[in-house]
């Protein structure tokens, strides 16, 4: 697959993607039975994952989705992430953010203390991919599903430059 000036190769096939995101869901409605669980889906990158895990997901629960806006502060502390979109009262919620892919886990991060500092009553991550040897953060990952290499990847929600995110398989970057 080409995308602009860059060629892509199939790293996870759609049938490895329905697969985990079974098993993924399995995990979820055994811990989550019986409650009421806020799905916080963060935008763009995990439209896809969020739609097709949620058609798996057979406790009651909520889903909404939030985005996160990264400006250039005018002070020493550099760049600043505002979250957006999140009009769901999370206090006392049991709260699964869903996310397409973790790397540095600065994201997750900032995400975790804005909702922790909103007084959930709980909080897990379900992440489609991380890549271990990216991560700087901390971050306690209930549901994972796919560990890759620190390689660019695209697809299935994935963006380059904007781009990529229509299809079915995630494609890394050939080099
Ligand atoms: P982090 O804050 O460094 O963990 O980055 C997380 C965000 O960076 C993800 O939500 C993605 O939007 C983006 N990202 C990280 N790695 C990739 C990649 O390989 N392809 C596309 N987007 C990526
Ligand atoms: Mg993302």
């Amino acid at each position: 697959m080409k995308i602009k000036d860059k060629e892509f190769e199939v790293l996870i096939t759609a049938e490895e993607l329905n697969q985990k995101i079974k098993i993924l869901a399995e995990g979820i409605n055994a811990d989550y039975k019986g409650k009421n669980p806020l799905f916080i889906a963060i935008l763009n990158g995990s439209f896809m994952f969020a739609a097709d895990l949620m058609k798996e997901i057979e406790v009651e629960c909520g889903i909404s989705f939030i985005k996160l806006s990264s400006y250039q502060e005018m002070t020493s502390t550099g760049s600043v992430t505002e979250l957006i979109g999140l009009n769901e009262n999370i206090f006392k919620r049991d709260v699964v953010i869903i996310e397409d892919i973790i790397d540095t886990g600065g994201t997750m991060v900032s995400v975790l203390d804005e909702f922790r500092e909103r007084g959930v009553s709980s909080v897990e991550v379900v992440t489609l991919l991380l890549k271990p040897t990216a991560l700087q953060n901390n971050i306690d990952i209930k549901y994972l599903g796919f560990e890759i290499p620190d390689v660019f990847v695209v697809g299935y929600g994935l963006d380059y430059d904007g781009l990529g995110r229509n299809t079915k398989a995630i494609y890394q970057i050939k080099s």
